[in-house]
């Protein structure tokens, strides 16, 4: 699988310079913004998409293989106008490989955590890999969603697949019974409570709505045959940094179990996509909390956490069981 490895210095200078500045304040473009750069550089949608796949790259954290990827996610509103959301893939040293967190995910996470419902396109700059595939099968509208790719044409640098011809035959919710969607507003509502001793530290209660925002639509545990708690494993992660900002990360699960994004891959991710020149050395806090269920959090966060700030201890909270119904 080709990669493209061209650098940001490659595109229009105009562009290059503009966008440089762009990246300081996050990789976010709003509607307006995108629209400026569409008129000044009277490109469609799709090619400024493409064409910002190594900005995206340059957001990459990949100590381990050194490859840098880039992705591109976009949300159309409701009158017309997109918002663009840059990921990027990020590593681990010293934790498992599957840690790693690929730039199509990051671009996705970065979105969900801006409270976006739907994505519509992906650029990526090349094929998004399986485990992508399985992850993106999980979205909201998963059929709409027109995934982007560079092309050497001129007239028109990118081509369109569709996440059914990519991924043909898939494995994926309704498998197992599930009706709700990455991004999508869930069914039912959650209401997750603590221990009312912590109920007053701020991070904490930023880890336990980030908890209660999470996509955990499966049911984990027969309780028929186990006898235990039997809740979706929502879990959440806040950290907290030297300036006193708060990012949060949310448990992304996939019908596939493996493609599942744990809550401090996506708050890392989330802090590096949207504030990318603050160091993960600047954390001073890093709280998880998680519902009482047969999987949990703990061993991963704890892994990555050692990777990324050997000497900062998690600190850890389940919450009280959500009673029958509640959900
Ligand atoms: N990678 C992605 O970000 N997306 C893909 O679809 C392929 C692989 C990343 C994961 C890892 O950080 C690096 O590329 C090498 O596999
Ligand atoms: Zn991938």
């Amino acid at each position: 699988m080709e990669k493209d490895r061209s650098t940001a210095q490659e595109f229009p200078r105009k562009m290059g310079h503009q966008l440089g500045g762009i990246l300081q304040s996050g990789g976010r473009l709003s509607a307006q913004q995108v629209c400026d750069y569409m008129t000044s550089l009277e490109i469609d949608l799709e090619t400024l998409m493409v064409m910002m796949l190594p900005f995206a790259a340059e957001l990459s954290i990949a100590p381990i293989s050194h490859f840098s990827v880039g992705a591109v996610a976009a949300s159309i509103n409701q009158d017309g106008s997109a918002t663009l959301y840059l990921g990027a893939n990020m590593e681990f040293q010293k934790s498992p490989l599957s840690s790693s967190l690929h730039a199509e995910q990051a671009a996705i996470n970065h979105a969900w955590l801006h409270g976006e419902s739907s994505i519509d396109f992906l650029a990526t700059s090349a094929a998004p890999c399986g485990y992508c595939r399985q992850f993106l099968n999980e979205l909201h509208r998963s059929e709409q969603l027109q995934i982007l790719l560079p092309s050497d044409n001129e007239e028109q640098p990118w081509t369109t697949e569709t996440l059914g011809s990519l991924l043909p035959n898939a494995f994926g919710p309704l498998h197992l019974g599930v009706k709700d969607r990455l991004l999508a507003p869930p069914s039912s509502p959650c209401h997750l409570q603590l221990h009312h001793s912590q109920s007053n530290d701020p991070v904490i209660q930023s880890a336990l709505q980030a908890a209660s925002l999470s996509y955990a639509p499966y049911v984990i545990g027969a309780s028929s045959i186990t006898n235990k708690t039997c809740s979706p494993a929502y879990a959440g992660v806040a950290l907290q940094t030297e300036d006193g900002e708060i990012y949060c990360g949310r448990h992304a699960m996939n019908a596939a179990h493996n493609p599942s994004l744990s809550p401090l891959q996506s708050a890392l991710s989330f802090m590096k996509m949207s504030h990318p020149s603050t160091s993960f050395q600047t954390i001073t806090r890093c709280v998880l909390v998680e519902t009482p269920t047969l999987v949990s959090q703990k061993q991963i966060t704890e892994s990555i956490l050692s990777s990324i700030a050997p000497e900062l201890g998690l600190e850890y909270y389940l919450t009280d069981s959500p009673s029958e119904g509640e959900k």
